[in-house]
């Protein structure tokens, strides 16, 4: 496995890169979970070598103490890539990708007033900056991320569409532990007594699934609101899977996204799962 850290190299390693093969990139902040290792496995398989970056970019968190706090153990990441048959990793530092401060910045309609939108103002502009900078350094044929983020996975379909990038993004379904809580790397903080807390983002989606239909999509939410009123609840919607818009129509709807983000004390969760009737 190579390990590049200078766009230098990075520019080298893509000019020798075969004319008919293929590269996947999957891009992370680090602290690599089976999550992060199944978005690798899915490269290995549709593409000629899947290549890894490792950032933690400083411009996409609005709160400056998440970014202090958020896990970086890349000694530990580069072991579980090696093992997974990643081919190369990028690990470049802060001063190798934001040599200047960018003046440039994202705006996404009324994804911005939606969910991680309203609640992490400047969060997209940040995500969106650093993945156009890595598509254009890396030039992959396929990026591949998380449903999880499915908003995040949104904004990214968006910016490509949006600005002709020559790239197909790839969303691949979150993972899970085995009592449904979506693998994250910000589980790595949770004590014991949290973790099993946190399993209760995943318990509410689960009890909203079984409610779709027998009861208005106002009415489930109400009830899921009220039932975490233990944990602070961030919001929990019930929106359409491509647009992530309020469903308008609920019977029209026939594919949904159930969200949701709460904090177990201090550490923020997200997770959602799709839902086709
Ligand atoms: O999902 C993540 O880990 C990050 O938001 C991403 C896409 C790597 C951009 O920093």
């Amino acid at each position: 496995m190579q390990v590049i850290q200078s766009i230098k190299e990075l520019e080298k390693f893509r000019s020798s890169f075969g004319k008919h093969e293929q590269l996947g990139l999957v891009p992370t902040m680090g602290a690599l979970h089976a999550g992060h290792i199944s978005l690798v496995e899915k490269a290995r398989q549709n593409t000629d070598q899947a290549m890894v970056s490792i950032f933690v970019n400083p411009l996409q968190f609005n709160d400056s103490k998440d970014f202090d706090k958020y896990p970086k153990q890349t000694e530990q990441d580069l072991k579980l890539l090696e093992k997974a048959g990643c081919d190369i990793v990028f690990v470049p530092d802060a001063k190798e990708v934001y040599k200047e401060q960018p003046l440039v910045s994202f705006q996404f309609g009324y994804l911005e007033h939606l969910m991680e939108g309203y609640y992490r103002p400047g969060h997209f502009n940040g995500v969106a900056i650093v993945v156009s900078k890595l598509l254009n350094i890396i030039k992959p044929h396929k990026a591949y991320f998380g449903e999880k983020d499915l908003q995040q996975l949104r904004v990214i379909q968006y910016l490509v569409r949006d600005l002709s990038m020559d790239v197909e993004i790839i969303p691949v379904p979150t993972v899970r532990e085995s009592d449904g809580l979506a693998m994250s790397s910000r589980n790595m903080r949770l004590t014991a007594d949290q973790r099993q807390r946190a399993v209760v983002l995943h318990q509410s989606l689960m009890k909203a699934k079984a409610l779709l239909g027998k009861m208005p999509h106002a009415g489930i939410e109400q009830l899921i609101k009220k039932d975490l009123s233990s944990e602070k609840l961030e919001y929990f919607s019930i929106v359409q899977k491509m647009s992530l818009e309020k469903c308008s129509n609920p019977l029209q709807d026939k594919e949904v996204a159930l969200c949701i983000a709460a904090f177990i004390d201090e550490i923020r969760l997200i997770d959602n799962i799709i839902v086709s009737s």
